[in-house]
Order: structure tokens, then C-alpha cells, then sequence
């Protein structure tokens, strides 16, 4: 028998990754600040990314979930958030017109603050101290006070959330976000590109669509699927006392919703059957996320899959894999039969970004842009040797001018990483990358719907 779920059930099971927070007293007065403020978001609202999710599940869309590895105080702007809706829009697209698909647009924004860390401590120069956990819970300095978890971060983290989920919603609605202007600014991006000669023959196909339909009559203005997007927020749910704060009744179904986001999901770290993340998980209705790391066994695969989404229900649990390019062969196909045999409903998304993590031989963590391409190829392969769908990307990505990630279409070399690194967590795909990205994606989905693609060119990272 199942036993009674409530918000704070995770509580009496064990729990990985929790901040080691000195003031036990602070933190419950801040939980309990937290419980009485808005919501974030609406419970419709998931709803409705929900049924988009399950149109994703039975192969009639995409999804496109990116943004930081973590969101960070200091790089908190109008101008962060406005360059990264922006080439988040062009990646969407870009895919929508040469994939033929809807889009479902996901942005890890407005709550991915929380970093689960595969050491609790680190080590500079024979000094430990605490890992750096995200700025809800402490600080990037490598001081002790700075390395203190702190629970006053997590009302600067839900301020923080709800004002770039408020400049969020006005672009995806307020005139921002309409086809015209992505596509002016794919035409610049065009015309800048070491890669123009490939992009051109798209980008000028998308204006041809255009000025047919502005010569049709069509105000692209004036209409509310050309002006306006449906935009979501996600993060991985990992400090579950802020997640409990914001676990509301829905008064509309009398259901229980997290309202920190849209979509939330379980790290590869905190997946246990029997652990905290998976009770909380379980008792709330909104579309979620299950990352699948090289160490998920199919059995234990459907085990989560039964208690995360007994009824069954497409666009309720998206599995995100994450194997490492040279791993994704080894895993996906074990793990898609099983899930197929049992007849369950999922999204299979690639997060190309977390098995591929390299040491550059000048110290800095990043990721190769080729490893990262070569993932999501063998993502699209396994698929369609399993005649399943490839139903969405998970992307670490900025609109800013990173170099973080070697490799690309401008070849991003070790040297050039401390150029401008500028990520509190995990290295990121630039703007251009990410857009290289959508390109590479367009292709793969024009293949799986069987359309008819030329050959790659073997450029290096395509
Ligand atoms: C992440 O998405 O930032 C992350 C930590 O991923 P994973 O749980 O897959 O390692
Ligand atoms: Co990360």
C-alpha cells in the first residue's frame, strides 16, 4: 500500500545534498516567510505545458529546454535575461521551420539556483572548505563566512525569480517575442556567422514564408500566434524545504502543484527510490523531469517510472539522458526497450551537456563542442534504431559571448577559455553555439520525420 503523501512527507526519508545550514532556526523562520508569498507560477499554467509535453510524447513536437547551470546573483540583469529569451527564440525557430514541429520552449530560469556537487568540500592550494552550492544556498568567494549556507539567500533567490519571470512574461507576450523580429535577428546573425553559406539558404527561406504571408494579407502583428510564445520555467527541485514553501492546493482541482516553476526535476544525484526527491516528486501534478545518468539500470528505470507517473500519463515525466557521448550506446537502448516493453508513455529528451565535462589542460572545467554534438547525434540514432521518438534537447547556453565550451563553428581553443568564463557552475554554450546547436537539431528532426536532408558536411563540430 501506498503510503499518504504530503508536502513535507520527504522529510522522514533520507535526503542527499542538503546544505549543511548552521542555523537551523533561521532556516525554519525562512521556510516559513517563504510558505506565505505569491506563487510563481499557476497551476493552468502547468497544465497547459503539460498537454504540450504530451503531444512531445507521441512525436508531434520538440522540446528545447535551456539556460544556466546556475542562475547567479551578480549576473542578475535586463539585458542577461533579454539575450538569453533572444537566442532561446531563434533556436526555436530555426528547428520549428526546418524540423517542421511546434516548439515546446523551456527555459532553466527564474529558480535554477540550487547545484547538487559530487564532493561535499573543495580543495584550493591545501585549504578546504565547503563546496559552493549555488547562491540560494551560499556563495562562489573561497572564504569560510562565504562557503556558510545562508537560508536569507533563498528570499533573494524567489525575489530574483519572480522578477525575470516577470520581464520574461512581458517579452513572451508583449510584441517582443513576435516571428518578424526573431527572424530580423537571425538574418544578423547570418550575415556574422563563419558559417553564413549553410544558414543562408534557411534564413532565406524563412523570409520567403514571410513576405508570402505578409502578401497573403497576413498581419503578422496582428495575430496572437506570430506576436506572441508560450514560454515556460524549469529548474531541478534540489533544496526541498524552498520547494515545500511553495507546494500549493490548486483551487481549481483541489490538486497539488509546485509553484516555483512550470517543470522541475530530479538530478542524476538524488533519483533514489527510496530517497526524499522521489516522495516529493510523486505528489505533485506538474510535468517533471528524471535525469538518467550512466548508472540508472532499466529496472530501476521502470520502478521510478511507476512511482513517479503511475497513471500513465503522457507529458507528466520527461526522462532527460545524459551518458557522455562515447556512453549514449551502451545505455539509451536498454533503457528505451525496457520503457517501450512496459508500454509507458515518456519524452525522451538529451541533456548532451553533463557526461561530456572535461579538465582543460589549463585547469579550466569545460566541454567539447564536438562531444556535445556527437551526443545528441547518437541521441537521434539510438531513436530511430529503436523506432521511438527524439523528443527534446536540455542545454546549458547563455545569449552572452562566453567562451566556455571549446570547440564551434569560431573554434573556441583552451587558450581562449579565460577570455571570458564567466559561468558560476558549469560551462555553457555561447550564443553562437547555441544557435550551431538549433541548426544541427533542424537537420537530425528533418531526418527522423524521413524529409530529405543533404549530407552533413564534415566540418569540424558538424
Ligand atoms: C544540471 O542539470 O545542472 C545537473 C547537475 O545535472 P545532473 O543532475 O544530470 O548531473
Ligand atoms: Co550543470
Amino acid at each position: 500500500m501506498t503510503e499518504r503523501w504530503s508536502p513535507e512527507s520527504w522529510r522522514s526519508k533520507p535526503v542527499q545534498q542538503v546544505p549543511d545550514y548552521p542555523d537551523q532556526k533561521a532556516l525554519a523562520e525562512v521556510e516559513a516567510q517563504l510558505a506565505t508569498f505569491p506563487p510563481l507560477v499557476f497551476a493552468g499554467e502547468a497544465r497547459n505545458l503539460k498537454k504540450s509535453l504530451a503531444r512531445v510524447a507521441a512525436g508531434e513536437a520538440f522540446l528545447l529546454q535551456g539556460g544556466d547551470c546556475a542562475e547567479s546573483f551578480a549576473e542578475h540583469g535586463a539585458n542577461n535575461i533579454r539575450d538569453f529569451f533572444r537566442v532561446l527564440l531563434q533556436m526555436a525557430v530555426v528547428m520549428t521551420y526546418a524540423g517542421a514541429v511546434p516548439v515546446v520552449k523551456v527555459g532553466r530560469i527564474a529558480g535554477q539556483f540550487a547545484k547538487p556537487r559530487s564532493s561535499p568540500t573543495e580543495k584550493i592550494d591545501g585549504v578546504e572548505l565547503p563546496s559552493y552550492r549555488g547562491d540560494i544556498v551560499n556563495d562562489t568567494a573561497f572564504t569560510p563566512e562565504a562557503r556558510i549556507p545562508n537560508p536569507h539567500r533563498q528570499l533573494d533567490a524567489y525575489r530574483q525569480s519572480a522578477a525575470t519571470l516577470n520581464l520574461l512574461r512581458a517579452f513572451a507576450t508583449g510584441g517582443f517575442a513576435n516571428l518578424g523580429s526573431v527572424h530580423q535577428w537571425m538574418l544578423g546573425f547570418v550575415k556574422d556567422s563563419p558559417q553564413s553559406r549553410r544558414y543562408k539558404e534557411l534564413a532565406d527561406r524563412i523570409s520567403e514564408a514571410l513576405n508570402f504571408m505578409r502578401a497573403c494579407g497576413l498581419d503578422l502583428e496582428s495575430h496572437p500566434e506570430l506576436r506572441a510564445t508560450d514560454f515556460y520555467t524549469s529548474h531541478e527541485a534540489l533544496l526541498l524545504g524552498y520547494e515545500q514553501a511553495f507546494t500549493r492546493v490548486d483551487s481549481t482541482t483541489g490538486d497539488w502543484y509546485a509553484t516555483s516553476g512550470h517543470f522541475i526535476w530530479i538530478g542524476d544525484r538524488t533519483r533514489q527510490l527510496d530517497h526524499g526527491h522521489v516522495e516529493y516528486f510523486r505528489g505533485i501534478k506538474n510535468p517533471i523531469g528524471l535525469k538518467c545518468g550512466p548508472s540508472l539500470k532499466p529496472d530501476e528505470l521502470l520502478k521510478l517510472i511507476d512511482i513517479l507517473n503511475p497513471d500513465n500519463e503522457p507529458g507528466r515525466l520527461t526522462l532527460i539522458s545524459r551518458f557522455g557521448a562515447d556512453k549514449v550506446g551502451d545505455h539509451l537502448p536498454n533503457l528505451i526497450r525496457a520503457v517501450q516493453r512496459e508500454g509507458r508513455k515518456v519524452v525522451w529528451s538529451c541533456d548532451p551537456m553533463h557526461g561530456n565535462t572535461i579538465t582543460s589542460t589549463s585547469g579550466y572545467k569545460t566541454r567539447p563542442f564536438d562531444r556535445i554534438i556527437a551526443e545528441v547525434r547518437a541521441f537521434f540514432a539510438v531513436h530511430a534504431a529503436e523506432g521511438t521518438h527524439a523528443g527534446g534537447i536540455h542545454l546549458e547556453m547563455t545569449g552572452q559571448d562566453v567562451t566556455e565550451c571549446i570547440g564551434g563553428a569560431r573554434a573556441i581553443t583552451d587558450e581562449d577559455l579565460n577570455d571570458r568564463y564567466h559561468t558560476v557552475c558549469d560551462p555553457r554554450l555561447n550564443a553562437e553555439q547555441s544557435i550551431d546547436m538549433a541548426f544541427l537539431i533542424a537537420e537530425l528532426l528533418k531526418q527522423q520525420r524521413g524529409g530529405k536532408s543533404a549530407p552533413m558536411p564534415a566540418v569540424a563540430g558538424f
